[in-house]
Formats: structure tokens, C-alpha cells, sequence
């Protein structure tokens, strides 16, 4: 596994200030997009960051990132699937920065063949899958089992073992964490993404739930976020096809897509203390989409 901490980042945390100052944030899928926009938002906000990711360059890149802004951070190669590998991750967090307080499980993926720094790569396949099945009924049953498992790993298995791993260090530590999974609004709206990628996310949604009832006796708190249409690469198949960004769009009442930075901030609600009486609730950046 590659491990990368910064010793600038070490000798040079200085005494943190904001609403999570003192605080050890570990974020899956913390490379790019949603994740990364955590990373920083919560080192602004005075966190230590660990970052877990499969993108060695991005999430080297988050890291340094996070460190401008004064904090520690160290970077990771861990994918979310793996049950050791998120063991490891969470044994790092210890051993360098004392233990954690945060966790955000950011590591998604679209469809099997997603890759999030391959984005029009992606795209490319993406229209072509379409052209070439443009009918969802065939596209549903013609649904390879491999693809769809692919997608159950690292979106819903990947946040149960993330969540289970923290928990276990939070509980042993006595901290009250948080806990804020990434579903979607896809969670709770079929026609919104692909199906395995839509039953992942209610999944999510479940095991958020599920989650904040068994660990909310230890005071750990345990939310979702739903986000609607983010500009990320996993988007970029939508903003690559106007038909299609104009159709989603029409769905959502601000008529524009979100940014990572809008997710994070709620992400930092939730991190932090304004949100103490919360836990087992999802919050919906969407721009109005669920408005019925
Ligand atoms: N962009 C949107 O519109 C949107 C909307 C709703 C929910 N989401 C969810 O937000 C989360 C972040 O997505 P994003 O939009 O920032 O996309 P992104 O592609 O920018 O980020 C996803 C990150 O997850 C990492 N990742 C993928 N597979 C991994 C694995 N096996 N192990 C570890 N890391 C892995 C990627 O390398 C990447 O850094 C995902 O769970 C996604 O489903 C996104």
C-alpha cells in the first residue's frame, strides 16, 4: 500500500481554529471531486486529514492541497472494497494523528467501467453504450451480473467496511464521531442513475439508517448525503450530451448543477457540531429536485 504524509505537514500544524479544529477527518474517495472538496473544506475548518483513494497522483495532490491550508494530512492507496485495506487505513489514522473523528465515505463509482480520471474516456463509452441499446427496458435486463457486482462492491460494500472499520476505532477510543456516508438522490429515485448504481445508493441510505440506530447509544452519529447532479468528473457524460443535461435539469428548480464545494459544506454541518441532534437523516444538495 502506498503511504504518503508530508513531514512539512507534520512539523508545521499549528494550532487549529474553526468548527472542526482539533479534529482527525478520514475520506474515502478523497482523490477527486466530492471527497476531495471535503478534504479541504474540513482543513479549512481545522481538521487533520487522512485521505483513501486508488488515485495515487490525485490524492498526493489532495493532500498537499489540505496542507496549504495549515493542516497534517497523509494519503493513502486503499480501495474501498477491501476489507484490510480499510482496516489499514483506519490503523494509520491512529497511529498518526492519535485517532478519528469523521469519517466520510466519498468512494463511488458510476458504473463498473467508471474511472475518475478517465472522464471522457468514459463519456465516450457511455454515449456509445447508449447509441447502441437505447432501450432502458433492454439495458435493465441485459444487465451483466459482474458489472452490477462490481458496482455493489465499492459503493455499498465499500461504505459498510469503511463504516465498520471507523466505528470499530471510534468506539475503542471512546470518541463520539461522525459519520457521513455519499448516497444520492438516486437513493430514493430509480429513473435517476443506473440500476445497480440506484440500488447501491438505497442501500447506502438503509445501512445510514441502520447504522445511526445501533452506534447512536455510543454518540456516534451516523448521516447520509443525497446529492442531485454535481459537476465532477462522474458527471461529465451528462455535460458532454446537452439533450440529456437540459432533460435532467428541467428536474431541478435552481436549473444549474451543484458543486463539490456546495456537497462539502453540508458534509460540514454534519462533521461538525451545529448538527449535534442529527443522526439517521439525509441531506439532499440537489438544487429543489425533491420539491414533490
Ligand atoms: N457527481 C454527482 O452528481 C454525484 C451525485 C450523487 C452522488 N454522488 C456520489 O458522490 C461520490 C463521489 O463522486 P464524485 O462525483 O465526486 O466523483 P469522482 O469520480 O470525482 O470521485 C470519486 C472518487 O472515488 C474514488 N474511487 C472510485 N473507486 C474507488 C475504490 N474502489 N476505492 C477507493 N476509491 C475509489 C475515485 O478514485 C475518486 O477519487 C460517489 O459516491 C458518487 O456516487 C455523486
Amino acid at each position: 500500500m502506498l503511504f504518503m504524509g508530508t513531514e512539512r505537514g507534520r512539523r508545521d500544524a499549528g494550532p487549529a481554529a474553526g468548527m472542526l479544529a482539533g479534529k482527525v477527518a478520514v475520506v474515502t474517495g478523497g482523490a477527486n471531486g466530492i471527497g476531495r472538496a471535503c478534504c479541504e473544506r474540513f482543513a479549512e475548518e481545522g481538521a487533520d486529514i487522512v485521505v483513501a483513494d486508488i488515485l495515487d497522483e490525485a490524492g498526493i495532490d489532495t493532500i498537499a492541497a489540505v496542507e496549504k491550508k495549515g493542516r497534517r494530512a497523509a494519503y493513502m492507496h486503499a480501495d474501498a472494497s477491501s476489507p484490510t485495506d480499510n482496516e489499514t487505513v483506519m490503523q494509520h489514522a491512529v497511529d498518526l494523528f492519535g485517532g478519528i473523528d469523521i469519517l466520510v465515505t466519498a468512494a463511488g463509482i458510476a458504473t463498473a467501467d467508471y474511472r475518475s480520471d478517465q472522464p471522457a474516456a468514459f463519456a465516450k463509452r457511455a454515449a456509445k453504450h447508449a447509441r447502441e441499446q437505447p432501450d432502458p427496458m433492454r439495458r435493465f435486463t441485459e444487465l451483466r451480473l459482474a458489472d452490477w457486482q462490481k458496482v455493489l462492491d465499492v459503493n455499498l460494500t465499500g461504505t459498510l467496511l469503511a463504516v465498520q472499520a471507523a466505528s470499530r476505532v471510534m468506539l475503542d477510543l471512546g470518541r463520539r464521531g461522525s459519520i457521513i456516508t455519499i448516497a444520492s438522490i438516486a437513493a430514493k429515485h430509480p429513473e435517476a442513475g443506473a440500476p445497480a448504481y440506484s440500488v447501491s445508493k438505497a442501500g447506502v441510505w438503509m445501512l445510514t439508517k441502520y447504522a445511526a440506530r445501533v452506534l447512536g447509544p455510543a454518540g456516534i452519529r451516523v448521516n447520509a448525503i443525497g446529492p442531485g447532479f454535481i459537476e465532477t468528473n462522474m458527471t461529465a457524460v451528462v455535460r458532454g450530451l446537452p439533450d440529456l443535461e437540459e432533460r435532467l435539469l428541467s428536474d431541478v428548480p435552481l436549473g444549474r448543477m451543484g458543486t463539490a464545494r456546495e456537497v462539502a459544506d453540508a458534509a460540514l454541518f454534519l462533521a461538525s457540531q451545529q448538527s449535534s441532534y442529527f443522526t439517521g437523516e439525509m441531506l439532499h444538495p440537489d438544487g429543489g429536485f425533491y420539491t414533490d
